[in-house]
């Protein structure tokens, strides 16, 4: 795992909000959990993401320190069209544009976040307009500040390059946007049709 100098007991405080906030207000349906084998499992399912966007969505990544966030950002970009190796883990940087894709991408990560004047002092709120889609990693921290209808990934360690990933949408448009997801997901990779064991099993024999 990477470690960013990045600190485990800090990375799960939240910042204190005025209003009480929630992960997820109005589910509008189920998640949709994924196994991921590697990273370039997850690179594939952001790329697909990527694709679907139509603009102006709020994708909110929660999840503990390398569980591929970054990862998943990376391939959201060049499913985008934009460089995909021009989206880092910024370690002092809150946010990141990216213009060169079908539509612009900002992709932030508030892990340093700690206060709300903090996390107001990002502008974040000023992004989340038009056609700009925003990819915010360690979201938990800016909570209070996220649209009310956005699209929720949770990762989390499984095993060394295993990983669950869950989706979910918390409102109207982040549900089309799942529903496209999940269609050109199945046409374009047979993983969410294969058991976790089968995918392991598969891993396996790839490595010997
Ligand atoms: N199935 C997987 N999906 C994603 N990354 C994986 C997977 N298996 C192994 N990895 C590795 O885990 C690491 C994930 O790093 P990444 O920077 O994407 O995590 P992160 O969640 O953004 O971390 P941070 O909270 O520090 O920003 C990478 O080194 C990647 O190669
Ligand atoms: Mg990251």
């Amino acid at each position: 795992m990477r470690s960013n100098g990045r600190k485990r007991p800090n990375a799960t405080r939240p910042v204190k909000a005025k209003q009480p906030a929630t992960r997820c207000n109005a589910t509008s349906s189920l998640p949709w959990k994924l196994v991921s084998t590697s990273h370039q499992h997850t690179d594939r399912l952001g790329q697909v993401i990527g694709r679907v966007l139509r603009g102006g969505e709020t994708i909110a990544l929660y999840g503990p320190l390398g569980t591929g966030k970054t990862t998943l950002v990376r391939g959201i970009a060049q499913g985008l069209g934009a460089s995909p190796m021009a989206v880092t883990s910024p370690t002092f940087v809150v946010i990141h544009e990216y213009d060169q894709g079908r539509l612009p991408l900002v992709h932030m990560d508030l892990y340093r976040i700690r206060t709300p004047r903090e996390l107001e002092s990002t502008g974040l709120t000023e992004y989340f307009s038009g056609l700009t889609v925003t990819a915010i990693e360690w979201a938990d921290k800016g909570l209070a500040a996220l649209p009310q209808d956005r699209i929720e990934i949770t990762l989390h360690h499984r095993a060394v390059r295993r990983r669950t990933i869950q989706l979910l949408a918390t409102g109207p448009n982040s549900d089309q946007v799942l529903a496209r997801l999940r269609r050109q997901y199945s046409k374009t990779s047979g993983a969410s049709r294969v058991s976790p064991r089968q995918a392991l099993n598969r891993e396996a024999t790839t490595r010997s």
